[in-house]
């Protein structure tokens, strides 16, 4: 085979396989016939360069005169393999899939690739190194890399912090190599989640733009590099430690999988992609999202049957379907210096155990869930005195606590059944559990076990736990938290329900926050919920309409006292809950677009149904505008030539209006019908909004 083609959701690859080599020729936008012969399409040689034209091959190569990052490292005992010369042994190719196996028979390494196009564009890569030799090798690497165009000329990723998580950033890309490293022995609160490059000023709805991900909870990279010649590629792979994979006779390493999306349409095209990607999978819940009432942030440790109760009648009458017990109801746990490990409930506390409240909450209609931490443990608990040998690290010493906690080392089989079969006890004894907040609480950056490096075996374990929790406890849905968002990333949302996007519930922060984890991930799986109005991560103080409108856009919950929340606020949440289950099947089905006419003091994005027959759009202003009469709103989306009438989707907050009077369709009424055409570049006159405020604006087609 000379070249392959693979063509699906109007995204298509073309793969040069000549002379033994595998290099991507073209990733983008399908081709129509005829198709280029890639073998016309080589560059000629430059000047002081090797003798024939080099090109990133699918596995970037020394040995092919690649003189950037390698996709496979490694080398044996003696040092030999260092520089492997991969030559493509097979080639199998249906119309959306290429298998290839290549293999270096002098240094005996095998590699099989695997590339995918799905129906919604997406490209799974796959690639596997097997050990051809009685020797051992030590893998240092193993990355696949796909070829950017010159036109391709800024990066845009994600960083952040705990509290802060997916904040955007972007640069010119330039000679060098950008690398967005996560060195965590998580994912990390700073990962990038989609890592995209684009043509020059690519925004949300504009611009080509390429955006990738690894599907790995452990310590991984993403990155673009461009070498002197020009070439530029955009890769991600398995950050591994020295020692951690070394394979022994005919033994195998899988890399996690790299997912790619094109898109001519953007950012959001992109997004669109991932989102349509991961709804059509079988596991993806296919049951409303409920509405939770999680009691962090309400009760935090102080746990009462009574005040409990109390709390669930209150959350129960103002709409609220699942009802989440955070930390503090095991053995030990009454602040977090202790009890991680101890998987039963705790007789002090819960004397007669969860049973009355989980009966208590569902005879008022609710759903029960429960807070874990499995991966975890404190050295105040029975667990560690029993086995202190259990703790994940270095031999011979202890690494440094974080929140007072050590990382259990799951990789022991006995350390992995013993917390299997606590939490499997658990759920088995308390069949109402149907839900599971599964926490991880801390980076561990040196992570062991038997005394060698063990992120890669741990993030393996961990996944296996969650796997078999599933297999026999089908119905629990679980949620992906870690201290926040540091677990979040479409390896463990293979295996788990939704993920939890921040520990801040400041609205403020979360419009931020849920726009960045949203570029990858579709709203119905992201977390967000209406915390206190006196906010407890940053001090601000907000309206309950802004935090309202912030949560709607998400899975939508509640992180608050309300049995301390006033008559009229608990009229307001009421309102708010009864929108949200109105229109949660076109918030979560919907494709999710952004304006791109806003500066950053404030936004405007929506969700429009997929026949573009309605949409829920949310305008939030940020901070002060620089300008004082505010722009329109423009609502992208929508179908140009169809009529569409605009309201309020919820009472617009008088007291986050900072002008006299109202736009004229306002003060007409409040509706405004205007076609989709007029709505992307007209707009909605909207009032000028105070800091810190929102207002939401509901769409439906007129027919
Ligand atoms: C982490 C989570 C929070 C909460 C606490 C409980 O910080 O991210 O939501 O569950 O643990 O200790």
């Amino acid at each position: 085979m000379e070249q392959a083609y693979l063509e699906n959701g109007g995204t298509a690859l073309l793969v040069d396989l000549r002379d033994g080599d595998a290099v991507i020729v073209h990733w983008g936008d399908a081709l129509p016939a005829p198709l280029p012969d890639a073998a016309l399409l080589l560059p000629a040689v430059p000047r002081s360069n090797f003798d024939v034209p080099i090109r990133p091959s699918l596995v970037p190569q020394a040995s092919r005169g690649w003189r950037g990052a390698p996709g496979l490292s490694g080398a044996r005992d003696d040092g030999s393999g260092y520089s492997p010369l991969l030559t493509v042994r097979s080639a199998d190719a249906t119309a959306t899939r290429l298998d290839l196996e290549l293999e270096d028979a002098v240094a005996r390494l095998r590699v099989r690739i695997g590339l995918e196009l799905d129906a919604h564009g997406i490209l799974h890569a796959s690639a596997e190194l097997e050990n051809a030799s009685d020797a051992a090798y030590r893998l240092v690497g193993l990355e696949l890399a796909l070829p950017l165009p010159a036109r391709a000329a800024e990066v845009l990723d994600h960083a952040g912090r705990w509290g802060r998580e997916k904040q955007q950033q972007r640069h010119g890309i330039a000679h060098g190599e950008w690398v967005r490293a996560g060195r965590h022995g998580r994912t990390g609160h700073d990962a990038t989640g989609l890592f995209a490059a684009g043509t020059a000023g690519f925004g949300f709805g504009r611009g080509e733009v390429w955006g990738i991900h690894l599907a790995w909870s452990g310590d991984h990279r993403h990155r673009v590099e461009r070498l002197g010649d020009g070439q530029t590629v955009i890769a991600a792979g398995e950050l591994l430690h020295p020692g951690e994979v070394v394979l022994g006779a005919g033994e195998r390493y899988t890399a996690p999988e790299l997912l790619a999306a094109h898109s001519t349409e953007g950012l959001d095209g992109v997004s669109a992609r991932f989102h349509r990607m991961l709804r059509a999978r079988p596991t993806h819940p296919r049951t409303p999202r409920p509405v939770v009432l999680n009691t962090w942030e309400a009760v935090y440790f102080r746990h009462d049957l009574d005040e409990l109760s109390r709390l669930a009648e209150t959350a129960a009458a103002v709409g609220v379907e699942r009802f989440v017990l955070d930390d503090g109801w095991f053995r030990g746990r009454r602040d977090d210096h202790a009890g991680l490990g101890d998987w039963v409930v705790d007789a002090d506390v819960w004397p007669q155990g969860l049973g009355p409240l989980i009966e208590r909450v569902e005879a008022l209609g609710m759903r029960f869930g429960l807070w874990v931490e499995p991966e975890m443990v404190n050295e105040d608990s029975d667990l560690v005195r029993a086995h202190p040998d259990w703790i994940a690290g270095p031999a011979g010493r202890r690494s440094l606590e974080w929140r007072h906690q050590q990382v259990l080392d799951l990789v022991n089989p006995d350390a992995f059944a013993h917390v299997l079969g606590q939490l499997d006890a658990l759920l088995s004894e308390n069949q109402g559990i149907a839900f599971l907040k599964w926490d991880q609480n801390r980076d561990q950056t040196e992570l062991g076990s038997g005394g060698r490096a063990s992120t890669h075996a741990q993030t393996l374990a961990a996944y296996r736990m969650l796997d078999e929790l599933r297999r026999r406890h089908p119905d629990v849905e679980i949620e992906s938290c870690s201290s926040g968002g540091a677990r979040v990333d479409l390896g463990v949302l293979a295996r788990t329900d939704r993920v939890w996007a921040s520990d801040t519930n400041d609205a403020l922060e979360r419009q931020l926050i849920q726009r960045g984890t949203q570029a990858l991930i579709p709203p119905e799986l992201v977390g967000a919920h209406i915390g206190p109005a006196h906010s407890h991560t940053t001090g601000r103080t907000q309206d309950l309409s802004f935090r309202a409108i912030t949560a709607l856009v998400g899975h939508f919950g509640i992180e608050w006292d309300i049995l301390r929340a006033s008559d009229a606020e608990r009229a307001e949440l009421a309102q708010a809950i009864a929108y949200y289950r109105d229109r949660r099947e076109l918030l979560h089905s919907g494709r999710l677009v952004h304006a791109d006419d806003r500066g950053p003091s404030s936004t405007v994005y929506g969700v429009v149904a997929d026949d573009r027959s309605e949409a829920v759009f949310v305008v939030a202003q940020l901070t002060l505008a620089p300008d004082e009469q505010t722009p329109p709103a423009t609502l992208p989306g929508l179908d140009p030539a169809r009529r569409y009438r605009v309201r309020f989707g919820l009472p617009l907050d008088e007291r986050g209006v900072g002008e006299r009077g109202a736009p004229a369709w306002i003060a007409a009424g409040g509706e405004l019908e205007l076609t989709g055409a007029a709505l992307a570049v007209i707009g909605v006159p909207v009032p000028a909004l105070l800091p810190e405020h929102a207002l939401l604006l509901d769409v439906r087609e007129v027919r």
